[in-house]
Parts: structure tokens; C-alpha cells; sequence
């Protein structure tokens, strides 16, 4: 059993966090936001990493009470002083898929994905939870923000720290950034009309992750693929009509633009081997974490805004995480 497994290094499940406080990096970005929320609503002391602690998104964290660490995952030095007598850690990293959001390369991902696991190593942290991806596994997708994670999950495996690795599948949220044509009355993505994919709502990964760090003895060792609801290019025409309550035509995108960007068809190859189209025991995971958000439930909730804003919004570049 690789050292990262053994459960001797957790303390037993416990109702009440008081003392524990859990380290959050992303904490103003859509996965540690959600977990900090989440975290905070279970009672644990929270910490979040944040370069700008005056942001409007870093003073809504404070709002709930969560302390904010001035620091950069480009910068050892902060993280070691965040890491600073914490309990737990929940490592996210932003990667190369997003674009110019972040300009972050691939090398930088893994960079900052290895330096938070050892450097958590180092601080004695007792539980830490990194967040990966459906794709990632021991076979390489050949595409770099994919396999990444991979060699930041076995950098972790490799590591004398208690770890979990979650694998969430696609983000329901990123359903609606521009460029997908719901502004246009239709709705293209990389589903077949008749193919099944795996999506999930960001803040049921909040709620995971919350349970999570609640329960090393279940959890420490385990990497696994979560998801809330699977879903055919047809379902998402008939939740996306039903929501946007006017008729939204769904198509696979074009084979001339999956052809024609290198970037957009590895996704679509990917989708159709089924790796990115997900595996995650829904059913399995419904009973262990409670209620997941299904599409239509996160339409009428989470996503509603977001919803209202993509059938707004002008067309724009895609930008896939
Ligand atoms: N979208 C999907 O469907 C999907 C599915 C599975 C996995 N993923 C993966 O999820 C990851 C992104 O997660 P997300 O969507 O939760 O992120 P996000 O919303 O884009 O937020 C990124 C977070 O990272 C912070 N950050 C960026 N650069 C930093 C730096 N140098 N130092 C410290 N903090 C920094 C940002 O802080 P600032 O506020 O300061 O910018 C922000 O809090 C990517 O690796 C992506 O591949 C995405």
C-alpha cells in the first residue's frame, strides 16, 4: 500500500471541526468556492489562499467567515505560511483548458500541483483532498490540463500524506459559457444526440468534499470519478427548452469546426472513447453523499442565473476547462 494510503494517519470521523481548520486554494474560483461554502456550513475553521484578499470574491468568503491568506501557487513561501498548522487541504490548481483566463501552461499545472502536496507534507497536514478529473488515468488522454492531473495524482499517491483524489466530471456550469449558441436558440456541445455524458453541478462537489474531509476512514486512499446526472445531447435539448422555456435546438458541433480545431476534436475523441463522458456510480454516490443535483434541478436552482446570462449573452471563443 503506497504511503499516501494509510489510514493510521487519520483521526476518526468527528461531528464537530472547532480546532480543525482546512486550507482552500481556488477559494474564489467555482471548486473551492464551493467547498469553502460547504466546509463553513459544516462547522470546520476555514483558510483560503487568495492573491487578492480586497477582491469582491475574497471579501464574500470573509462574509462567511472564512480567513484569508495573501499568497500565489507561484510562491513556495506563501503556501508554507498558509499551511501553517492546518488539519486538512483542498488542492485545485487552474490548467492550460481555460485559456487565456489564466495563461497558465501545462508544466506550471503540475508545478503547482506537486509543490501543495509536498509542501502539505512538510506541514504535517493530516488529510488532503485534490481535485482532478473524469479523463485522468494511468492511459494518457494526450491532452496536457488532462494529463496533468494524472502525474499530480501519482505524485500525490507516492506521498507519506492521509489522500483523497476526487475526478469531477464535466461542470454543469460550464454548460453555459459563451460560444455554445444558447444565445441563438440552439445549444452544440460534443455529444452525439443518442450519446450519454456525465455532468455535475460545482456545488455538489462542495458538498462531497465537505463529506469528505468529515470521514478520512471511508475516504483516505480512495481516488474516485463523481458526478450528479448523465445526459444525452437530446436530454440537454429538452432541459434546456423546458428551462429557457423557448425551444433550443441541440447538435453535436460540427464535424468542420471539431475537424477544423485540433483543441475542440481531442475533446470530441475523447467524449466518444468515453473517458470524458464519464463512469462515476451515480447511484453509488447518491447513496453515500445524499441527493446530487440532477440538470433539470440545477436549471431551476444554481444554474439559473447563469442560464438567463447565456441566453443573453453574445456568441464568444469557447473557453473549456
Ligand atoms: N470546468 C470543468 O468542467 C472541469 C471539470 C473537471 C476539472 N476541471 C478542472 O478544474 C480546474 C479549475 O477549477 P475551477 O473551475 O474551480 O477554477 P476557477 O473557477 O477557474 O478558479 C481558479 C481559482 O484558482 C485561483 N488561482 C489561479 N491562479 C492562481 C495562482 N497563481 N495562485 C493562487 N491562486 C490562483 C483563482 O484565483 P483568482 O481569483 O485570484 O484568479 C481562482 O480562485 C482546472 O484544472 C480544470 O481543468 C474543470
Amino acid at each position: 500500500m503506497p504511503a499516501g494510503n494509510d489510514r493510521s494517519q487519520t483521526r476518526s470521523a468527528d461531528a464537530s471541526h472547532d480546532s480543525k481548520t482546512i486550507l482552500v486554494f481556488g477559494a474564489t474560483g467555482q471548486q473551492g468556492g464551493a467547498v469553502a461554502e460547504a466546509l463553513r456550513a459544516a462547522g470546520w475553521n476555514v483558510t483560503a489562499l487568495v492573491r487578492a484578499p480586497t477582491s469582491a470574491k475574497a471579501q464574500a468568503l470573509a462574509d462567511i467567515g472564512v480567513a484569508l491568506h495573501q499568497g500565489d501557487l507561484s510562491n513556495g513561501a506563501s503556501i508554507r505560511a498558509a499551511l501553517a498548522g492546518v488539519y486538512g487541504v483542498f488542492s485545485v490548481q487552474p490548467s492550460s483548458g481555460q485559456g487565456a483566463a489564466y495563461g497558465v501552461s501545462d508544466a506550471q499545472e503540475i508545478g503547482y500541483g506537486k509543490t501543495v502536496a509536498d509542501l502539505a507534507v512538510e506541514a504535517g497536514v493530516r488529510h488532503l483532498v485534490y481535485t482532478s478529473v473524469n479523463a485522468a488515468g494511468e492511459e494518457k488522454t494526450g491532452m496536457g490540463h488532462f494529463d496533468s492531473k494524472a502525474e499530480i495524482e501519482a505524485h500525490i499517491r507516492g506521498l507519506a500524506v492521509a489522500s483523497t483524489i476526487i475526478r469531477p466530471a464535466g461542470f454543469m456550469e460550464l454548460l453555459m459559457l459563451p460560444g455554445m449558441g444558447l444565445d441563438q436558440g440552439r445549444f452544440n456541445f460534443f455529444l452525439r444526440p443518442d450519446q450519454v455524458g456525465q455532468t455535475i453541478a460545482v456545488r455538489d462537489i462542495g458538498r462531497i468534499v465537505a463529506a469528505i474531509f468529515a470521514d478520512p476512514d471511508t475516504y483516505v486512499g480512495r481516488t474516485f470519478e463523481i458526478a450528479g446526472d448523465r445526459l444525452t445531447g437530446k436530454d440537454l435539448e429538452k432541459s434546456l427548452s423546458r428551462a429557457a422555456g423557448r425551444p433550443i435546438q441541440y447538435a453535436r458541433f460540427p464535424d468542420a469546426v471539431l475537424e477544423s480545431n485540433p483543441f475542440l476534436g481531442h475533446l470530441a475523441a475523447l467524449f466518444d472513447d468515453g473517458r470524458l463522458a464519464g463512469n462515476a456510480d451515480i447511484e453509488g454516490l447518491q447513496r453515500e453523499f445524499g441527493p446530487l443535483l440532477s440538470f433539470d434541478a440545477w436549471l431551476d436552482g444554481p444554474g439559473k442565473p447563469l442560464l438567463q446570462r447565456a441566453l443573453e449573452a453574445g456568441d464568444a471563443d469557447l473557453a473549456l476547462r
